[in-house]
């Protein structure tokens, strides 16, 4: 691969000779520069395909990203890519997929994105066939496709339950066959503009420490979500909300961030894998949710918006297990925010498991034979972590913190933010999935989505190649003075700490049920360990010092942390990913509103309405025509 992998001493770097300026000649801040027309940050889903669509557009492209290349939250969507290719229904189609995820989204999504990602997931998925995948079959041979929670016809392209994996690891193996070279586990923490246009970006190398700076005319967001910012999560360490306050602090927006996804079915026990995904797959596949009582909850919690399309007995819904001869489908696969919700309730009326959760039982209803085939990752996990058996014993499990649905408000079709240059493509863009995403949208998004945002930085860096933005000595200075910051604060924060209690604040006060006099005491809160994140302080040197990283990392955080909790305050209104006890039901007035979100010059956090798109007459239709 080519090349900067890893750390290099000053000097002319080996590969690309770019000059490394000695670390004395820039006041104890020496850098490494690089130029490209395009920088990607991230390398999940949305950042490969991104740059492989940058750099098949002639654009000289990097991929730069924080953790091992492969390591990504990608990965943690098991269960498939949802995309109408109607192998199994031939009924289905794009028009149904853009009803099911407008539906699953209460409405709030942007339908330009929703339709644009409809139409064009079945191409992606075919493609990523052509690149290598390797997708179960059905008994024709054709890309098989299974049930999820929220689409009507059984529709996500799948590798039993690792399909994300196999995502990666395409998409990997294609970016690194065309020759687009990667600096991993390189962290970007400033986006530099002239005259408000990007110029580049600033950033460094996790085990040296040393600094590294791009030229480059357009960036490309591909960070992920934000779900270190809550105790129980099924995200790694990487996602601390980098791309969302890289955005902000560049001048870019943020919409709807209100719209966290707890997903229904995380690992509680044992604690040290608690938030651990469990794949809606297990559903897919037949699994049922029981409370301590034996009983079959879901049944008591199918909300009238869904009551003609879900089975109200259990007969019912097994017979659509069975052989899907009927339309009402199981209420396990109702969207994520209505299961999750009814998983909170029984587990806070005491009818949970031991340790806090509920039962998932697929052992009763499947064989082994098919369990092992179509979940093997689940029966390893489970065994190996939690030495429970899927294929006898029901599995504990509960919410965990999976995805956030707001993010950087981008232009539908290219993927441009507010900014000139700045892009965003996947999980850290918002307002494709509204307020609660189907299970599955998130793998055909990336695609859709990295693509287009590929492809539009790269003919933006053709067009603005006559008059190339620059950056000055001074803002690289001054980003490297902010990074090397907790060295010299005389404080006595601790990063892991102020990490911890942002974590405990959000879980307990900006969580699955949430309150105004919660929410607004958790914005007190936050804004005090801003306060003391003032005063952290990491001890040693540059060197591989995770303390230090993270410090550079509770910034963003903060702040985008402090952006969940503003905007959940001000929707009056229960929908989707973000619930009101004290608001219960969805308010029209507010279904027509998108939350923006931009920070002012003092670090402050401001909130707009800003009405929706409005929805066109012959997509509006398709909701009339359909039960
Ligand atoms: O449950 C899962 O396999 C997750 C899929 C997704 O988040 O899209």
């Amino acid at each position: 691969m080519s090349p900067p992998m890893s750390q290099t001493p000053s000097g002319r770097h080996p590969m690309t000779g770019n000059l490394m300026t000695d670390e004395a000649a820039v006041e104890g801040h020496g850098f490494e520069e690089h130029e490209y027309d395009v920088v990607v940050v991230g390398a999940g889903g949305a950042g490969l395909r991104a740059a492989i669509a940058a750099n098949d557009a002639g654009a000289r492209t990097a991929i730069v990203c924080k953790s091992l290349l492969g390591k990504a939250h990608t990965v943690m969507a098991e269960g498939g890519i949802a995309a109408a290719m109607g192998n199994v229904y031939a009924d289905d189609n794009w028009q149904v997929h853009f009803r099911d995820t407008m539906r699953g989204g209460k409405m709030l999504n942007n339908w330009r994105m929703a339709q644009l990602h409809a139409q064009e997931a079945p191409e992606r998925v075919l493609e990523l066939e052509e690149w290598g995948a390797l997708f179960d079959r059905t008994g024709d041979g054709l890309i098989s496709q299974r049930d999820f929670g929220g689409h009507r016809f059984a529709r996500l392209a799948h590798v039993g339950d690792r399909t994300g994996l196999e995502m990666i690891r395409t998409l990997q193996q294609r970016a690194v066959a065309l020759g687009i070279d990667v600096f991993m586990e390189c962290t970007i923490t400033e986006v530099f503009k002239d005259s408000g246009r990007v110029s580049g970006a600033f950033g460094y190398w996790r085990d040296t420490g040393r600094f590294i700076v791009f030229k480059t005319p357009s960036v490309v967001l591909a960070t992920g979500g934000i779900g270190k910012s809550y105790q129980i999560t099924s995200n790694s360490w990487e996602y601390t909300g980098d791309g969302h306050a890289l955005a902000l602090r560049t001048g870019a927006s943020l919409i709807n961030m209100e719209f966290v996804q707890f997903h229904p079915t995380g690992m509680v026990w044992p604690p040290s894998v608690r938030g651990i995904l469990v794949t809606e797959s297990v559903r897919g596949d037949g699994g049922v949710l029981r409370n301590s009582e034996g009983n079959r909850f879901m049944f008591d919690y199918i909300p009238e918006y869904f009551k003609a399309e879900t089975a109200d007995t259990e007969d019912e819904a097994d017979r659509w297990y069975d052989d899907k001869t009927n339309n009402r489908r199981p209420p396990e696969l109702l969207p994520r925010d209505e299961v999750a919700r009814a998983i909170n309730t029984e587990i806070k009326a005491d009818r949970g498991s031991p340790h806090g959760g509920v039962f998932l039982d697929i052992a009763s209803r499947r064989d082994a034979e098919f369990i092992q085939r179509r979940l093997p990752s689940m029966y390893h996990q489970f065994k190996e972590l939690a030495d429970v058996d899927i294929t006898a014993e029901p599995m504990e499990i509960g919410p965990t913190c999976h995805y956030v649905m707001g993010g950087v408000e981008v232009d539908a079709d290219t993927g441009a933010s507010r900014v000139e240059g700045l892009y965003a493509a996947g999980e850290v863009a918002g307002g494709m999935h509204g307020s609660n995403r189907l299970g599955g949208n998130s793998l055909s998004d990336l695609l859709v989505f990295g693509r287009r945002a590929g492809l539009n930085a790269a003919y933006y860096a053709e067009r603005s190649r006559a008059r190339r933005p620059k950056f000055t000595d001074a803002q690289v200075k001054a980003a490297s003075v902010d990074a090397v910051a907790p060295f010299s604060a005389e404080g006595e924060e601790n990063p892991y700490t102020i990490q911890h209690d942002l974590q405990d604040i959000m879980q307990r006060l900006v969580g699955i049920i949430r309150k105004s006099e919660e929410l607004a005491e958790s914005l007190v809160e936050i804004r005090a360990l801003k306060e003391r994140a003032k005063n952290l302080a990491v001890e040693g040197n540059r060197q591989y010092n995770p303390g230090w990283h993270l410090a550079l990392d509770l910034a963003n955080m903060l702040v985008v942390s402090e952006c969940i909790a503003k905007a959940a305050l001000e929707r009056q209104e229960s929908r989707g990913g973000h619930t009101r006890d004290d608001f219960p039901g969805p308010d029209p007035m507010w279904g027509g509103l998108n939350l923006v979100l931009t920070l002012a010059g003092d670090d402050q956090v401001e909130l707009k309405h800003q009405p929706l798109p409005v929805l066109p007459d012959e997509l509006q239709r398709l909701f009339e025509a359909q039960q």
